[in-house]
């Protein structure tokens, strides 16, 4: 694989000179800024179902709270559109959700186990794009990436309630063996060319298939030793990457 380590990166651009910028990083930006308009507006939407399943009224109230943080996201990076003067319906008309939300939450452990494992993916994309050369989105990514740990850390917690009783931990297996994958999906394919193009411009910094490898690692780590269930160490075995770039991933 060739490495294209941001040979064009820009230091900081502010929004009144956006357009100045070449139409290649432009365009690579607005893709980012809309995926997350779209897929932290539809997030939401999802979310918001499971406030009234979270099992006590400290979880409810937690899950609520995630809700609003959610909407709050969508709103962050409609704002990036709007400053532009950019039409952002226009925009999220031309492109879907994240695939990570096709699949859908049906139950507590399911929410739970997916801000542990899925929001925890979005935090190592996040990671990334705090470090991105447009100076309004790599704001927008440190606000939302402290409010995607929040997220983690509530996951984390309604897990380890799960477990306590045997039919929790079967839930939880359940939800693992249904998150993981998605989790690993939503890094996008390995010969992605996106991801050669947002390398090269500085918007991240490592490649879909090392981002991937890192999250298992991370992730194996603690639902093998912390919650009890077996994970394989090469991650092939249950999760096939996609070479090609999907449409609807990073
Ligand atoms: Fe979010
Ligand atoms: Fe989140």
């Amino acid at each position: 694989m060739t490495e294209v380590v941001a040979e064009k990166e820009i230091n900081s651009v502010s929004a009144a000179e956006f357009f100045q910028q070449d139409a290649e990083f432009q365009e690579l930006m607005l893709n980012l800024i809309n995926i997350h308009v779209v897929s932290e507006l539809y997030g939401a939407d999802c979310f918001e179902r499971s406030i009234l399943r979270a099992p006590t009224p400290e979880m409810k109230q937690r899950m609520a709270r995630t809700v609003m943080e959610e909407y709050g996201h969508h709103l962050r990076f409609r704002k990036l559109m709007e400053e532009l003067g950019l039409d952002w319906q226009e925009y999220a008309r031309k492109k879907g959700h994240l695939t990570t939300f096709d699949t859908p939450i049906d139950n507590w452990a399911d929410q739970v186990v997916f801000m542990a494992l899925v929001d925890r993916a979005a935090a190592h994309q996040f990671r990334h794009f705090t470090r991105s050369p447009y100076e309004p989105f790599r704001r927008a990514a440190q606000e939302t990436l402290k409010e995607e740990y929040g997220h983690v850390g509530f996951g984390m917690d309604g897990v380890k309630e799960l477990l306590a009783t045997e039919e929790g931990r079967a839930q939880v297996e359940a939800a693992v063996r249904k998150w993981v994958p998605v989790g690993m999906q939503s890094f996008g394919g390995d010969k992605s060319k996106r991801n050669d193009l947002y390398r090269r411009w500085g918007i991240k910094q490592d490649t879909n298939e090392n981002m991937r490898a890192a999250y298992y690692e991370q992730i194996r780590g603690f639902i093998t030793q912390d919650w009890g269930i077996d994970l394989p160490q090469d991650f092939r075995e249950i999760y096939a990457p996609d070479g090609s770039d999907q449409e609807r991933a990073y």
